[in-house]
């Protein structure tokens, strides 16, 4: 078969991209830990506010030593609105939705959860950076999703 000379160098060249994408996911997946979400976890969105962990959302330490913090994200408002951790400790957040899909983003870290109703989202992190940091929600919600927003506030250890 006769390939033009040029379709040939370009060839080689889409085959050489599809290789070092490819090769750029599995380095990601190894090397940098990036992973797709793999906690699959379900609640019943119509009782999370009467029963359960999510009806009392709050800060708690855990018999680890870390701190979990169990969340609401709901029609426009994250409970609690106002989080305080200590830094240096594992912080593990668990947030759902009684409503609709809403995201939960702490700007200045690595967490960025899309909360869906029926399903916990959960992430760990250790902040080292005290201070105010800036909670979004960053799935469009509703008419009032640009106001949907919280604060963390990272403490120094006692
Ligand atoms: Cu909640 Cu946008």
């Amino acid at each position: 078969m006769q390939v033009d000379r040029f379709e040939r160098y370009w060839m080689w060249a889409a085959s050489g991209m599809l290789v070092l994408f490819l090769g750029a996911i599995v380095i990601t997946a190894v090397a940098g830990s990036a992973h797709p979400p793999s906690h699959v976890e379900t609640v019943d969105p119509d009782t999370i506010r009467v029963a359960g962990e999510f009806a009392t959302p709050g800060v708690a330490a855990t018999a680890d030593g870390g701190v979990t913090v169990t969340m609401r994200a709901e029609f426009y408002v994250f409970r609690p609105e106002v989080i305080r951790v200590p830094a240096g400790k594992p912080i593990t957040f668990r947030i759902t939705s009684p409503d609709v899909l809403h995201g939960f983003q702490i700007v200045g870290s690595n967490i960025n959860l899309t909360v869906a109703p029926g399903y916990v989202s959960e992430a760990t992190v250790t902040f080292t950076r005290l201070g105010e940091y800036l909670i979004v929600c960053n799935e469009y919600c509703g008419l009032a999703h640009h106001l949907m927003q919280g604060k963390l506030i990272v403490e120094a250890r006692q």
